[in-house]
């Protein structure tokens, strides 16, 4: 019998009302921003003095995440198999960090490659809640993840995790604590007091003697942030320019990928790689009524990719009200992943 039911949050409207499926322990809920929101958003974004869209826009398609997905397996992009490491290395001390009889939320999940080394070495895990934005893959991930762990119960909730949201309810057992996975350094994409205002909510969401588990990028030598993010194949140019695709075919835009180039570079005064798409002509491009003019070698900032210290990121966490207790890094110290706890 379908057991997975949409349900109404008290602060965000869900724009479907039912889907089923056919995994007893997997409910999936859909909060998908609408694309009236998305159109504001890129309104918005194109309207300021300096063009700018938010990078949660490169996930709006399927292939946005799986281009996502290709650019964790190459070899530039350190990121993702350092991350893994780490984790594997120190599976057990990060389990005991986080705790028995847990409900594990996921924040951006992508394609839980990180979590199941996480969930595998946990005790007795009650349920696992990811919460990302693109809706296809997070529903087909989530199914898989409620096959492999059939006596776990898996809460799939499409959401803009950065918004006001009140996690879901488990229904089969109470965990004894609350914990978010927040992986990838995607924290890096938010300037540092949206950064701490996702703290402020995470906060409230895990409630006291809740933690958070997050992966962060570390500062290091320009040279390899920049291949990292300038990768020989062209498959992060392809990332970057694919948010024009999702922008023409779900707004009707009329952007022309031939007239922007990728452009992606580490300023050192803002600890960031700086993602932007810049127009290789004079031009306008238009959405509904509305037309932006681009000048020749204009940008649309399109990413930021924050790089932390140690101190730097003790007192991002500090000013949410969390405690950093530990820092796990490889030996060449290219990532970070922290538990903070809540007391
Ligand atoms: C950089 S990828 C990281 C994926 C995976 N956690 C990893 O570490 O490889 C970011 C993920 O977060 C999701 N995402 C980005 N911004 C989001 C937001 N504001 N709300 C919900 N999901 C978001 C994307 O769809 C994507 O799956």
């Amino acid at each position: 019998m379908p057991t997975s039911i949409i349900v109404g949050a008290p602060t965000l409207k869900p724009n479907q009302e039912m889907l089923d499926s056919i995994a007893q322990n997997l409910r999936c809920y859909d909060y998908q921003p609408s694309r009236l929101d998305l159109r504001e958003t890129v309104i918005k974004g194109l309207s300021r003095p300096r063009k700018q869209l938010p990078p949660l826009l490169f996930y709006c398609n399927e292939y946005g995440s799986d281009l996502f997905n290709q650019i964790c397996d190459l070899p530039e992009y350190y990121p993702t198999r350092t991350e893994i490491r780490i984790l594997e290395e120190n599976k057990e001390e990060i389990a005991q960090f986080l705790g028995d009889r847990i409900l594990l939320v996921e924040y951006g999940s992508g394609s839980g490659k990180k979590v199941y080394p996480l969930l595998n070495s946990l005790s007795d895990p009650v349920a696992y809640m990811p919460i990302d934005i693109s809706k296809e893959h997070l529903f087909s991930y989530s199914e898989l993840t409620s096959q492999k762990y059939p006596h776990l119960e898996t809460i799939a909730v499409v959401a803009d995790y950065t918004r006001d949201l009140d996690l879901p309810e488990c229904q089969n057992q109470t965990p004894s604590k609350k914990a978010i996975y927040f992986a990838g350094s995607t924290i890096g994409n938010l300037e540092n007091h949206e950064a701490i205002d996702l703290l402020k909510k995470s906060a409230q969401r895990v409630g006291k003697g809740g933690g958070m588990l997050i992966g962060t990028d570390l500062k290091k030598e320009p040279r390899i942030l920049h291949s990292a993010y300038n990768d020989a194949a062209g498959v992060t140019a392809k990332f970057n320019l694919n948010m024009l695709t999702i922008i023409n075919s779900q707004l009707g835009a009329d952007f022309n990928l031939d007239r922007f180039y990728h452009y992606a570079f580490y300023n050192p005064i803002r600890g960031r790689i700086e993602m932007h798409l810049i127009s290789a002509c004079p031009q306008v491009v238009t959405i509904d009524n509305y037309q932006f003019a681009f000048e020749e070698g204009e940008s649309i900032h399109t990413e930021n990719s924050h790089k932390y210290g140690e101190e730097e990121f003790r007192e991002l966490a500090e000013a949410a009200g969390f405690t950093l207790e530990k820092t796990w890094t490889d030996p060449d110290r290219l990532f970070g992943v922290r538990y903070l706890s809540l007391s």
